[in-house]
């Protein structure tokens, strides 16, 4: 059941842990400490059943051993599912901080879907292994999404530079799926830099109080996906990059923040064929851990996690130029970049 899962990549650890007292059931994947602890979020989820909560924790935790691997991060990757159903009260997390507690410091938690500051403050007080905490202003961390957003801005104009040959956003289309922590800051960032923007949300109300606010436009949200534009930005759920959505695409690049974007492993291949240029999104996506790692090390102002941020564009261009002398899709080069990191 798991060392032939599908996803399974040679994990470290894989540790199943409940709490009868709370209701706690939780999976923690320690993918790889291999350049330090293995650092990645915690996602509270409905799955459809234990395989599917397994699954996720394994391909997450592999995505954030790449993605703290190419940010330069001192850290590993892991993640932490916990299965939706019992409330998530105090008590319930504290018994998840000690889980991770008994962990020693092999992983370290921080905010994912369904989990707040809030939340990792509860969680902080049975474990020190956790970061993304609620900080005061000019430190690092905090919550992440801003960090990312500000991540996908210049990795976008990396990546609308490589294809376009265009050094600003004035006038340059983007269709942004998903307005809410990552996706609205972003789409106020590049309405600021003067790009055409057409919105869309599950929630269609705030997408249309986005699009009057930044004087764009909005589609409903199955439309987002065929938009004729310079670039598509998902920010929402991840597998969206499928065959058919591939082929209904009507854009030059795709950059956003969402995770696991290509639903299979072929559709980065897919995308190059359209002449699609793809940014990897554990690339791209890197700026929120760059900012709750500085935070959990204790080693970072503002200041020097903007800088560490603005990396992620040049690293970009690299990729983007060694997949056009290769002739090799973005995300295997990224892949076999990631993988030699963490000595795989
Ligand atoms: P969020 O929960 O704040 O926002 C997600 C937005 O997407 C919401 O406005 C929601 O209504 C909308 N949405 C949900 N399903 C949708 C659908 N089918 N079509 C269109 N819109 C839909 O989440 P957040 O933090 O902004 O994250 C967005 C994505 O980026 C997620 O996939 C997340 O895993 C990923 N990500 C987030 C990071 C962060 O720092 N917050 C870091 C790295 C990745």
């Amino acid at each position: 059941m798991l060392f032939d899962a599908p996803d399974f990549d040679a994990h470290e650890a894989v540790h199943f842990a409940t709490d009868t007292a709370t209701g706690l059931q939780t999976i923690i994947a320690v993918h790889s400490t291999h350049l330090g602890p293995a650092a990645g979020g915690c996602r509270w989820w409905t799955y459809a059943d234990d395989a599917a909560a397994l699954t996720d924790a394994l391909r997450l935790s592999r995505g954030m051993s790449y993605k703290n691997a190419m940010a330069g991060l001192p850290m590993g990757g892991g993640k932490a599912v916990i299965l939706k159903g019992a409330p998530k009260t105090q008590t319930f997390l504290q018994a998840f901080g000690r889980v991770i507690d008994g962990l020693g410091g092999r992983y370290v938690t921080a905010e994912d879907v369904g989990m707040s500051d809030a939340d990792m403050t509860m969680i902080a007080g049975a474990t020190k292994y956790v970061s993304g905490l609620p900080v005061a202003g000019g430190q690092a961390g905090g919550n992440p999404g801003p960090s990312t957003a500000e991540g996908i801005f210049v990795g976008m104009r990396a990546a609308v530079s490589h294809k376009l040959g265009r050094s600003d956003f004035t006038g340059v289309h983007v269709a942004v799926q998903g307005l809410g922590s990552v996706g609205g800051s972003l789409a106020r960032k590049l309405a600021a830099a003067g790009a055409k923007l057409t919105l869309a949300d599950i929630d269609s109300a705030r997408a249309a109080a986005l699009a009057t606010e930044l004087g764009a436009t909005y589609a409903a949200n199955d439309e987002i996906m065929t938009v004729a534009a310079d670039v598509f930005s998902p920010n929402a759920l991840g597998a969206v990059l499928t065959a058919d959505s591939i082929a209904a695409l009507n854009v030059a690049v795709v950059a956003g923040a969402a995770n696991n974007q290509l639903a299979q492993p072929g559709d980065g291949a897919r995308l190059t064929a359209r002449g699609i240029l793809y940014a990897p999104d554990y690339v791209i996506n890197a700026g929120g851990i760059i900012n709750v790692v500085a935070e959990y090390l204790g080693q970072g102002d503002a200041a020097s996690v903007a800088a560490s941020i603005a990396r992620i564009e040049g690293r970009l261009a690299d990729i983007f130029a060694e997949a056009d002398a290769s002739n090799r899709p973005t995300d295997e080069v990224a892949d076999a970049m990631a993988r030699k990191l963490i000595g795989r």
